[in-house]
């Protein structure tokens, strides 16, 4: 078995020998999210994967951002270390059901988080993300009636936040769901000086709690830029690497599940991308996304929509 030393060490040949952009999302393993070229939320990383120069895309993320990325760069190759990195909020939301539940609202228009398949994107109007969502709502006419899916959590909060009428789907994101009330109010307690971050993909029971709720690289903003010591991040905990690299003076306390647990909420989906499998898809150039050119086209268009309407 090769230690990590010596994978990273095939990382590097391997991506200057394929001319390799690695993209890596902030709830990847601390060892990629250090080797990549460039760690963001998904909005920075779809903009990083339409501007790139390089001849491969090597995804450290979730399938549906890996495919964005091929969506918005059709000429370059992107590769995924593992095609079971998927995501809850997608398998919530299938394309066919999609399709019936849009024909109910005729005159909506179909605010879609990017995260969901390419079919679910060629089915809606604009694609948002928790970084642009609000920015993108509050330019579009008051009396334009709303969908917003396939993320329910999502939708309450910014059917709140804009005070907007919104039809939502019923989806969900596993890991942020899996945050405990009590659990966070005992915290808390101890704690009492610690400003709570959380990710819009939180029921609201938690993000009532919430000093701040934005996007990944939003909460890594706030938390360098707010004068405190502690901190309780509400998401994924592997941001909480990032937040000790640039802020090591600083505490950061994931939010806790329902044993009182805290940092334990990993999300399953983006763990299946290890260093292994790292070198092996870099060397096969596989796995590789696809995506039909007809699907692509249409999931194009709300991309593109969502990449104008952006901050
Ligand atoms: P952002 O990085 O865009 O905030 O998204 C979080 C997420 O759940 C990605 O799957
Ligand atoms: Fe999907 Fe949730 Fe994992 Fe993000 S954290 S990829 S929303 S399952």
């Amino acid at each position: 078995k090769k230690t990590d030393e010596e994978l990273i060490e095939e990382i590097n040949r391997l991506r200057k020998e394929k001319n390799a952009v690695i993209l890596a999302h902030y709830y990847q393993d601390p060892k990629i999210q250090d080797l990549a070229d460039f760690v963001g939320d998904s909005l920075d990383l779809s903009r990083k994967a339409a501007a790139t120069d390089a001849d491969v895309i090597v995804f450290c993320g979730v399938r549906f951002m890996a495919e964005v990325a091929k969506i918005l760069s059709p000429d370059k190759k992107v590769v995924l270390p593992d095609m079971d990195a998927g995501c809850s909020l997608e398998d919530s939301c299938p394309p066919e059901d999609f399709a019936e539940f849009r024909k109910k609202y005729p005159d909506h228009l179909c605010l879609t988080y990017i995260n969901c398949s390419a079919a679910v994107k060629a089915l809606s109007d604009i694609i948002v993300t928790s970084s642009n969502a609000e920015y993108i709502i509050n330019q579009i006419p008051k009396d334009q009636p709303l969908i917003l899916a396939p993320d329910q959590h999502l939708g309450g909060y910014l059917a709140k936040k804009t005070g907007r009428d919104m039809v939502l789907w019923p989806g969900s994101c596993i890991v942020h769901e899996r945050f405990s009330e009590q659990e966070l109010i005992k915290l808390k307690a101890k704690h009492p000086d610690a400003p709570v971050a959380a990710h819009p993909e939180c029921p609201e029971h938690i993000l009532r709690h919430a000093d701040h709720v934005g996007s990944t690289s939003s909460i890594l903003k706030y938390v360098l830029d707010t004068d405190a010591q502690e901190f309780i991040i509400a998401t994924e905990p592997h941001i909480i690497h990032q937040m000790e690299k640039m802020a090591p003076e600083k505490t950061f306390i994931g939010a806790p599940g329902a044993d009182g647990q805290c940092n334990c909420n990993d999300c399953p989906f983006m763990a299946l991308n290890t260093l292994e499998k790292l070198v092996a898809c870099m060397e096969n150039l596989s796995p590789e996304i696809e995506v039909d050119e007809e699907t692509r086209q249409k999931a194009l268009a709300p991309l593109n929509r969502m990449l104008e309407m952006s901050p």
